[in-house]
């Protein structure tokens, strides 16, 4: 979703820009544009990718130490060079980018026209810069101080950085809802939606806080002040990212690196809190809150799109191996449905980036109403990391690819061994088993590895299925969610319609879609499911459907019934979602390329979604 760079300092303020939009694509976004100030304000923007950006800005004067930045995912005004960023007040004094939504604004654009202003775009942003030029005029404010008391009137999410002309040696950033970060460097400061654009400049970063405006300056000084106008010291915190795990190291896409990191993210998830030899799980988030962890009556999970699979996951292992009561909601539907929370319950936020609108504002709702609140989250720092009571980093590193692959995993990591432990806290599984359960997850990264090699028939398959209009992916127990995450990941780079049925449900309405064009994906790994597996195969081949099922080794049931099996190594059922999603990520990945398609940036879709 839309993504914010911004630079002040003594370097040339453009290449820094370029290369941060280009940091940010991974969020998602339709247009881009800059804005250089060098004694004028040049402002550059177009519809399309970053690189369609350059290719306009060749001829033109870049010369500047100042400048803002902006990748746009189209809410208000459809994706076009006029509705891209930055945006100009009336008097030419004022440039902003913005992320977020600003809800009250056609009240303020009415109000606005009556003072004479003149708008030539349908964006709330534009709203925004000419409500600042009027509070600005109106009441001669310096421009953070304009910033400041604008925002009072404003209702929704914003992150934004304001340039004011008149004003040329400082930046003005303000957040609320969205995030926004200030990198602090030896020769300026760098404003960000996320520590991508900044970490190759500086690793000293203060992550604004809801509420909060900043203003910083060529000459290094900075200044944090509340929207209330209370100046605030903030905590200079470490960016822990590294640029080489930004890079695509000889992949066609990040999303294929990223699905072969996967035997190392989950070795990452684990480090330092498994060691099977002496018995042990450590998980700081809950060791350090044993007390409300052991009082839990209820487990709750709320996440989004791939994180809420990963959540589901989480409901079968809590409910299977430490018989808590869980239920798993979408964050959107949860914050808006008034649910019954208790103070007995821990609500568990699964989230990649950490910056999910829907998923914080459920976590809001929770935490109002006296719950315990765990994070899973993959962004270091980020805002549901700093809303939540205590949490678990699954440490996949920075994710680029649109479609969740490695921080699926790392999630699912996470929640296993939260499972396992917690299991064995409430003396839910012997000794015995819990050991056993030990033993065989060290196992998993090298069981992932071995997934891997199944790539070059994984890709036979997706050549021939590629032009199918339709799948369907069938799984049952563990699987379930795994059927749906792999309908999801199709559907999201493929754009090849999917859906992710429980295998036995499919005989209540989906069984009507099967004929012999139709490729059903059945992840089949399940032992004590076998034989229901089976007749469900059955079914579908008798409407002559194209039956690829991942099985486990050594399975010969299935093998003799579907058209293609893929097979992955054995493990405990409870661990099997982490291998069998595996073929599914790389399925979707062959499949897409083979479509054409843009694998890391599909359209429409966005990495961080933080607007609802
Ligand atoms: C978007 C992304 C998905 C992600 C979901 C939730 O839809 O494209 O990959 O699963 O948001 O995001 P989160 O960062 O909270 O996991």
């Amino acid at each position: 979703m839309c993504g914010i760079v911004a630079y002040i300092g003594t370097q040339q303020a453009y290449p820094i820009l370029i290369k941060g939009l280009q940091r940010l694509e991974y969020r998602g976004y339709d247009s881009a544009g800059i804005a250089l100030l060098n004694g004028n304000l040049n402002i550059y923007k177009k519809k399309g990718k970053v690189n369609d950006l350059i290719s306009f800005v060749e001829d033109k004067n870049v010369d500047a130490t100042c400048g803002i930045g902006h990748t746009r995912w189209a809410t208000h005004g459809k994706p076009d060079d006029l509705n891209a960023h930055p945006h100009i007040s009336g008097n030419g004094r004022l440039t902003l980018v913005h992320n977020g939504i600003i809800e009250n604004y056609a009240l303020l654009k009415e109000a606005l026209k009556n003072e004479g202003h003149v708008f030539h775009t349908q964006t709330d942003t534009e709203v925004l810069v000419h409500l600042i030029e009027e509070v600005q005029k109106r009441n001669k404010l310096p421009i953070e101080e304009a910033v400041r008391e604008a925002l009072t009137q404003v209702e929704g999410a914003y992150a934004i950085v304001v340039i004011d002309k008149e004003d040329p040696g400082k930046l003005v950033g303000a957040r609320k809802g969205s995030p926004l970060v200030i990198g602090i460097g030896n020769d300026g400061f760098f404003l960000a939606s996320d520590g991508t654009p900044i970490v190759e400049h500086t690793k000293k970063v203060i992550y604004l806080e809801d509420e909060q405006v900043a203003v910083v300056r060529r000459n290094g000084d900075y200044e944090i002040r509340t929207i209330n106008n209370e100046i605030h010291t903030p905590f200079i915190d470490e960016l822990t990212m590294e640029i080489g795990r930004m890079e695509k190291d000889g992949y066609d896409y990040f999303m294929l690196k990223e699905i072969h990191e996967q035997p190392r993210t989950i070795a990452d998830a684990m480090r330092g809190r498994i060691n099977a030899e002496k018995n042990l799980i450590r998980l700081d988030g809950l060791d350090d809150f044993k007390g409300q962890i052991d009082a839990a009556e209820r487990f709750i999970i709320v996440g989004c799109g791939t994180s809420w699979h990963a959540g589901l996951i989480g409901k079968y292992l809590f409910e299977d191996l430490a018989r808590i009561p869980v239920e798993v909601e979408y964050a959107s539907e949860f914050r808006y449905r008034n649910p019954v929370v208790k103070s007995s319950d821990v609500v568990i936020a699964i989230s990649q980036s950490g910056e999910t609108a829907d998923t914080y504002a459920a976590l809001e709702l929770a935490k109002k109403q006296g719950a315990f609140l765990y994070g899973v989250v993959n962004s270091v720092g980020s805002s549901i990391t700093r809303l939540t009571d205590a949490g678990s980093y699954i440490h996949a590193g920075p994710e680029i690819g649109v479609a969740s692959t490695k921080a699926f995993t790392g999630q699912v990591t996470l929640l296993t061994l939260m499972a396992i432990k917690i299991a064995r806290e409430r003396n839910q599984i012997s000794e015995e088993h819990y050991s056993k359960l030990l033993h065989e997850f060290e196992k998993i990264p090298a069981k992932a590895k071995k997934v891997m090699e199944l790539d070059d028939k994984i890709k036979y398959i997706a050549s021939e299925i590629k032009d199918s209009p339709n799948a369907l992916y069938l799984g049952r127990g563990f699987n379930f969610p795994v059927a749906l995450e792999g309908a999801l990941k199709l559907k999201e780079i493929s754009y090849i319609h999917a859906e992710g049925y429980p295998a036995a449900e499919m005989k209540h309405g989906p069984i009507a879609l099967i004929d012999e064009n139709m490729p059903v994906i059945v992840i089949a790994t399940n032992k004590s499911l076998n034989e229901k597996i089976v007749s469900n195969i059955k079914q579908v081949k008798a409407r002559k459907g194209i039956v690829i099922a991942v099985v486990t080794e050594g399975d010969k049931n299935i093998g003799e019934i579907a058209d293609y099996t893929i097979a992955i190594p054995e493990t405990e059922e409870p661990f099997s979602p982490l291998l069998s999603v595996i073929p599914l990520q790389l399925l979707s990945y062959h499949i897409a390329v083979m479509r054409g398609c843009n694998v890391d940036q599909p359209r429409n879709l966005a990495k961080s979604v933080t607007v609802e």
